[in-house]
């Protein structure tokens, strides 16, 4: 059996180049987290939270999975979410989404995917609620990249909702949501202009 030799040597050689750099970088960091900014990004091996916006260990929490999708009932999300806001009292959360998504695909496409498609169930939600404005749109790409926009937009709102976002503007932490949208050919971010940061801008029926 392979024990990933590559991996280790890999790993050697980053460490020792770090250390080569900043001689007490890990002792540092090892004493404590400071991040001002929680990730909530897509599984895919093509979107890697600190590389894309270049931020070193300790400098960013990350949370990633199928679709960068925030459920309500999903403890693992919720947690991340409570622990960077109530204790690392990051100053932002970024739900970041990107064009080309294969959750997103394989939601609009449907079938069956086995146990997934219940994740992606969240995605379908979606695409149900603005199902006019994505048939209006001709090209199948084009229309993929609104559904993937759309999706973000929809889990900003589902940070929002959180009692640990709410709780956090009543006691006058400030936290704002953001909503970005990442390009695999580019390379590049996009705001999606869909900042939340006050109960104001959530409609009644989601406050606590
Ligand atoms: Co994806």
């Amino acid at each position: 059996m392979s024990k990933l030799d590559n991996l280790f040597e890999k790993n050697r050689q980053w460490s020792a180049s770090v250390k080569t750099s900043d001689p007490d970088f890990f002792r540092k960091l090892a004493a404590q987290q400071n991040p001002e900014y929680l990730w909530i990004g897509c599984s895919d091996s093509r979107v890697p939270a600190n590389q894309i916006v270049g931020l070193l260990p300790g400098e960013i929490f990350v949370h990633r999975n199928v679709a960068n999708i925030v459920v309500h009932t999903d403890l693992n999300c919720l947690s991340v979410l409570q622990f960077a806001v109530d204790v690392l009292r990051v100053k932002h959360v970024i739900v970041v989404g990107h064009y080309g998504c294969g959750g997103i695909r394989t939601a609009y496409d449907g079938g069956d995917n086995g146990l997934i498609d219940n994740w992606l169930r969240n995605i379908q939600d979606v695409h149900h609620r603005h199902r006019a404005r994505l048939d209006a749109v001709q090209d199948r790409e084009e229309r993929l990249n609104l559904l993937c926009e759309l999706n973000v937009m929809a889990q900003v709102g589902h940070v929002c909702h959180t009692t640990i976002v709410q709780n956090a503007w009543a006691r006058e932490q400030p936290v704002a949501v953001h909503g970005w949208v990442y390009s695999l050919v580019d390379g590049q971010l996009k705001d999606l202009e869909c900042t939340v940061d006050r109960l104001e801008q959530i409609p009644d029926a989601y406050r606590v």
